[in-house]
């Protein structure tokens, strides 16, 4: 019978611990959840108001889990507050000493050096903290790989188990997380599966059951799926390749659109209406980033190589050369459009990070996109996100070097970040929509939708390709998640395309690389656009 669970403890608060934590410690208040990080300075910011990351919704729950507050716009109801069961510690040994439930959640990026450079995953933060893990937990302890591993890895940490500690018995459950950067909390939430891998003895299946009881708080039993250990520590890997070779799928024909007239747009919303192909992941863009789909196939194609599958792993290194390309043939274009010469002009960067609605710059096409800017010797090049702070991006440019020069503005170089949208567009030749914030589209976003909260959810990507987040003045909104009532959601304010064209130089171009504009209404305010996978 599975055990009780009073104490879980997730190893490396980043993206994917932190997030996760948080939900299962709001859905769970009989369960103390730590997140514990060596890095004491992320600690901290997770115990303070500014957490380290942004995403939609998140900030309310670690408010109600960690400070046993009230959500916010709620403070007035007759809710009984809560007694405070998150934590965020520095002390690694002693939460993982005192925990039923320990998953590993850190980092595990491409090797960038040594054998299998560029290709194979970088274990080293994992068997570490794998290591670990092994020291101190106590006998029976349930331990979950929560991050992206290769196939295989939890044979090594059972290996690891028979070194250091022989005769004790811990289970190892492969559990990996399918959130997205952006909508972290709502994905935690509704989520469309989780998978639970153990080994295939009594003792592996009750571990099972007992992680699987900690989302049966809040997630349907049907959706719980369990498998062996190593069909899902592949299918995560599986999942974000498939995924990945959808978008380069999709973004492949984007070429051919624009030479030959075809709209991609009407393309994917026809083959989407296909049930048997789904109409998500199908919008063509400059090329996915995100620190997890370039990574996770290269793991795949490294395994199928090791494997001596040549010919799959050089299937799924397509996949990356079309993203290459396709990121590489749109900042061409953009170059080709402006005659081939940035030397007396401004350009301007909409969004940086690498999605709308996140802080997260990792793998994101704007660097690569600003660095090929840079060759042709701009006059300026200016950068806006909405959600990045301007430090970091500022940070990450400087790091860039151009000729030999410093690309950064006030280091004498020709980019310039601007935490103000009009004034990074105001006097520009061309404006490059890089990243799908709302706020750049230049149609209205509003809907009144019907029914529970997880069918507005999916309406409301489908139709319009946002996150739902109600409208201020949305009269039956309670709360931005979870209730069954109708909802007006709105996008965040827009920029105002009249000004910013206004204040433009002719003649003016608007190249949009998230085919997220009206090009018909924005040539009515005198900008020429050039979108992905149309002819234009
Ligand atoms: C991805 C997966 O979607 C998650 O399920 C997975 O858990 C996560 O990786 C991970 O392994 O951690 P993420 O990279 O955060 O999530 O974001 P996505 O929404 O998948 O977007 C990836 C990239 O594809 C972005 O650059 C996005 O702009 C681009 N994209 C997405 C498109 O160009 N077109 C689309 O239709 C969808």
């Amino acid at each position: 019978r599975p055990k009780p669970v009073r104490n879980v403890c997730f190893v490396g608060a980043g993206y994917v611990g932190g997030p996760t934590a948080a939900v299962i410690a709001h859905q769970n208040p009989s369960i103390n959840v730590t997140v514990v990080d060596k890095d004491q300075r992320r600690i901290r910011r997770w115990n303070s108001r500014h957490l380290p990351i942004y995403e939609p919704g998140l900030a309310d729950i670690v408010r109600v889990a960690r400070d046993g507050l009230l959500p916010f716009g709620k403070e007035d109801e007759q809710l009984s507050a809560r007694k405070p069961n998150l934590f965020f510690s520095s002390d690694v040994s002693k939460s993982i000493a005192e925990s039923d439930i320990v998953l590993i959640a850190v980092n595990t990026p491409t090797k960038t050096r040594g054998a299998g450079s560029g290709r194979a995953t970088d274990m080293t933060s994992f068997e570490a903290v794998a290591a670990e893990v092994v020291r101190h937990a106590k006998p029976g302890t349930i331990i979950v790989e929560k991050s992206t591993v290769p196939c295989r890895t939890a044979e090594m940490i059972q290996e690891m188990i028979r070194i250091q500690r022989p005769g004790t018995h811990f289970e190892i459950l492969s559990n990996p997380e399918f959130l997205a950067a952006g909508t972290a909390v709502q994905d935690l939430l509704n989520p469309d599966r989780i998978i639970i891998g153990s080994a295939p003895t009594p003792e592996g299946r009750t571990a099972g059951e007992t992680l699987a009881g900690v989302y049966a708080s809040w997630i349907d039993r049907s959706r719980i799926l369990t498998t062996n250990v190593w069909s899902s520590e592949l299918a995560k890997l599986v999942a974000n390749s498939m995924l990945a070779q959808r978008l380069s799928s999709i973004n492949s024909i984007s070429a051919i659109c624009e030479a030959t007239g075809a709209e991609v747009k009407e393309v994917s919303a026809a083959i989407g209406r296909d049930a048997r192909l789904g109409d998500k992941f199908l919008r063509a863009g400059i090329g996915f980033g995100g620190s997890c789909f370039a990574k996770d196939i290269n793991s795949l194609a490294y395994i199928a190589e090791s494997l001596g599958l040549h010919e799959v792993a050089e299937y799924w290194r397509q996949v990356l050369k079309i993203n290459n390309y396709q990121r590489d043939r749109f900042a061409a274009r953009v170059i080709q459009r402006l005659r081939n010469t940035l030397v007396t002009k401004k350009v301007t960067v909409l969004g940086y990070a690498f999605k709308k609605n996140t802080s997260d710059t990792r793998e994101a096409p704007a660097l690569e996109i600003i660095k090929t800017l840079l060759d042709e010797n701009p006059r300026e090049i200016a950068v806006y996100d909405p959600c990045c702070n301007p430090y970091v991006i500022e940070n990450e440019i400087r790091s860039l070097q151009n000729h030999g020069s410093p690309a950064l503005n006030e280091d004498g170089g020709p980019v310039m970040v601007y935490s103000d949208a009009y004034e990074a567009c105001a006097g520009a030749n061309a404006i490059i929509i890089v990243t799908d914030f709302d706020e750049f589209r230049n149609e209205p976003i509003a809907a009144v939708v019907k029914g529970s909260a997880e069918t507005q959810t999916s309406e409301i990507q489908n139709r319009f390709n946002v996150e739902p987040e109600c409208a201020a003045d949305c009269p039956d909104c309670h709360t931005t998640y979870g209730e069954s009532t109708d909802h007006t959601y709105t996008a965040k304010e827009q920029l105002d395309w009249s000004r910013i064209s206004t204040d433009m130089t002719s003649p003016k171009w608007l190249f949009d690389g998230r085919c997220i504009i009206d090009a018909s209404k924005m040539s009515k305010l005198g900008i020429r656009v050039e979108s992905i996978g149309s002819a234009g």
